[in-house]
């Protein structure tokens, strides 16, 4: 079995500070093989808020693959936004702003939407879409995750237009082999986004909510736990009680795989 965690929208700087010791708690108990992170490690793009960040998420333990999202860009600064906007990150994040990792027959890679020029709103590019056709190999038995920050399709209620060439894209990425969609960006939950008991879909498409952002009204502070056991999927989200503080597993969303599509129930 490979447990992966997505965590998405931490916005140190603006982050709610009583939840960070529980949040790295419980992270920790799940014991995962990875943490994924779509995004928003920062509230806006300073170097300090990277290195918060970064303490935090070193001091998981395990490894750790993390893409930008806006916030993660200068907002106010636009020279700035044009001129470097990754420069805070790749100084205090890394250099590459999409890695990929491989984790026995779970390959995961990631796409960075941001967009310098719209500031809030996301791309998913055509260059990006070129590298996940040409890294993945359709059909030899691995489960492939990408994770980006933009949702590539938004969940009823939210039909913003965050991802410039999100829906576009679903056609070429699940002709290229990708199972399963990870971000965040609207610190809402949506969970198998429009599978139903009659409905398999060929992507699994995850919206994890906010991690720690402390902005009036966020609420289901939390983060989620994939559980991939050949063609079984468990997902699960951990939110933060309102009362202890402490993240609590709620029940898990089980989903199988045949025919090329997720399917309710293991
Ligand atoms: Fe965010
Ligand atoms: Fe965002």
């Amino acid at each position: 079995m490979t447990r992966i965690v997505h965590l998405t929208d931490l916005h140190f700087g603006m982050e709610r500070p009583e939840l960070v010791a529980p949040l790295a708690q419980a992270i920790t108990a799940t014991a995962p093989d990875i943490v994924v992170v779509t995004g928003d490690l920062s509230h806006r793009a300073r170097a300090p808020q990277f290195r918060a960040a970064m303490t935090f998420l070193q001091g998981l333990g395990v490894p750790v693959l993390a893409t930008p999202g806006n916030h993660d860009i200068p907002l106010f600064n636009v020279v700035a936004r044009m001129l470097g906007p990754f420069r805070g990150w790749r100084r205090n994040v890394g250099a590459d702003l999409a890695p990929g990792a491989t984790l026995d027959r779970v390959r995961i890679l990631s796409a960075n939407t941001a967009d310098p020029f719209r500031w809030r709103r996301g791309i998913l590019r055509q260059d990006d879409l070129r590298r996940i056709a040409a890294s993945l190999e359709p059909g030899d038995g691995r489960i492939n995750i990408l994770a980006c920050h933009h949702p590539l399709v938004e969940p009823p209620g939210f039909e913003r237009g965050e991802t410039r060439g999100g829906t576009a894209a679903l056609p070429s990425l699940i002709r290229s082999g990708v199972h399963v969609v990870l971000s965040g960006h609207l610190h809402h939950w949506t969970i198998g986004l429009g599978i139903a008991q009659d409905r398999p879909q060929p992507l699994m498409l995850v919206q994890t909510g906010t991690a720690l952002c402390g902005r009036a009204g966020e609420t289901d502070h939390g983060f989620c736990v994939l559980d991939l056991a050949g063609p079984d999927l468990a997902i699960t989200a951990w939110l933060a009680d309102a009362t202890t503080g402490h993240f609590v597993a709620q029940a898990p969303r089980r989903f199988h795989r045949d025919n090329g599509a997720w399917h309710l129930g293991g």
